[in-house]
């Protein structure tokens, strides 16, 4: 039995609880609609022509390809660390449409009404225009591949560490796909602790992440299979897989092989499904949610990875998710890779600067073989 005294404490503390939550609610509304109205960009701020002009892909509100501008803007000039790059190729990545669309969780960071930054593209291949006085590895002339933000422009500036030079072997096209989806398949498989003679299985082996997952396995030593759609079978055995199932006909976590790593670009099977065609050791990573764009799957997936991240904590096999992150060591090692011919980037289809939007709405689809890429040259001849 409660005393009336504490059941009068209990209900005060309830009460002032109550109104501490409201509160709090109240102001996270004011704060979030000044936010949602404050947040601008340059197009709204720079309304004028611009006084040193370039080509360059930009978007003003968030929305669907349509948005996707071919316009002029400022050339960026560099800093005391950057290099400024005369971009000859570019790449889509499965981020790009995300950005350009803002979904609302993504725009508590990239600008909650428009987005923040009006540029587009990540990866990265050309010629060093100019250096910064702080950079001592790149000169003028040399030709150079990796990531810079916004790369779907004319010119972009970059870091000394997000940069390498460009194999001789390779092209601009080729150099300018790597970085992202590159780093997505290298690190990934890094986090499934790749050996060689293991058994890996790249499920989703022909998009951009999956034709350099396929390659990097392989020169890792595993014994590679690669899950793919009927008419994508040629293209992943082309890439060195030792065996192709077709997931149109079959179904990876029904059959009686093991494997040591499943690459899981797209997460279309449950923990336990997948759990089953784990060796006892095995790790399963957790590297994507299927094809480019949003789909009716997109946030089940997502959920689907994290639960499978939690769930194998309690058992043997693992399930790890990660983030891909930007790393010269692993760009070095993209290069030299290039360099050998172990991995040579397959590319779907090429697109002028100008027809971004048109590029775009293809790799929304979902269904790629390969990279898409931009390539800027086109549009210099100007
Ligand atoms: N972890 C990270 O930090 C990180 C970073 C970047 C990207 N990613 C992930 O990487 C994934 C792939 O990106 P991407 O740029 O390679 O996309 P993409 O080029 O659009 O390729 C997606 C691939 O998924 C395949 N696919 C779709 N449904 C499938 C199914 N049911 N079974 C097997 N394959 C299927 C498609 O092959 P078909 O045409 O044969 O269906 C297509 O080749 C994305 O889901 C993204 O989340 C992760």
């Amino acid at each position: 039995m409660i005393s009336v005294s504490q059941f009068m404490t209990v209900k005060r503390v309830l009460k002032w609880s109550i109104r501490a939550i409201l509160v709090a609610l109240i102001l996270a509304f004011l704060v979030g609609f000044v936010a949602y109205w404050r947040s601008t960009n340059d197009c709204d701020r720079n309304a004028g022509p611009p006084a040193n002009p370039m080509k360059a892909i930009r978007f003003c509100e968030y929305g669907s390809p349509d948005v996707l501008k071919f316009e002029d803007v400022e050339k960026p000039v560099p800093n005391d660390d950057q290099v400024l790059i005369k971009v000859r190729a570019a790449s889509l990545n499965f981020i790009d449409p995300g950005v350009m669309r803002g979904p609302w969780p993504l725009r508590l960071m990239s600008g909650l009404r428009k987005p923040e930054k009006t540029g587009l593209g990540n990866d990265v291949a050309g010629q060093v225009e100019a250096v910064g006085k702080n950079v001592t590895l790149f000169k003028a002339g040399d030709e150079v591949f990796g990531v810079a933000r916004p790369s779907l422009a004319e010119y972009a500036c970059a870091r000394e560490r997000a940069l390498v030079i460009k194999p001789a072997n390779v092209t601009f096209e080729q150099a300018g796909c790597v970085a992202w989806a590159g780093f997505t398949a290298l690190q990934g498989l890094r986090k499934g602790n790749i050996q060689p003679g293991q058994k890996v299985l790249i499920n989703g082996a022909t998009g951009g992440v999956g034709t350099f997952a396929v390659q990097i396995a392989k020169s890792f030593g595993a014994e590679v299979t690669g899950v793919c759609s009927t008419g994508k079978m040629d293209l992943v055995r082309s890439i060195g897989a030792d065996h192709v199932i077709d997931y149109t006909k079959e179904d990876f976590t029904k059959g009686d092989q093991r494997y040591d790593v499943i690459f899981d670009n797209v997460g279309n099977h449950s923990f336990s499904d997948r759990r089953r065609v784990l060796t006892p050791n095995g790790v399963c990573v957790l590297a994507g949610i299927g094809g480019a764009g949003l789909h009716s799957e997109t946030w089940g997936r997502i959920v689907g990875n994290f639960k499978a991240d939690l769930l194998s904590r309690f058992v043997r096999q693992k399930f790890v998710g990660y983030v891909t992150k930007l790393d010269k060591e692993d760009l070095k090692l993209l290069s030299d890779l290039m360099q050998t011919g172990k991995v040579t980037p397959v590319i779907d289809r090429t697109y002028k600067l100008s027809e971004t939007a048109e590029a775009m709405r293809y790799f929304e689809e979902g269904h790629a073989r390969g990279k898409i890429v931009i390539t800027v040259e086109q549009d210099n001849k100007k």
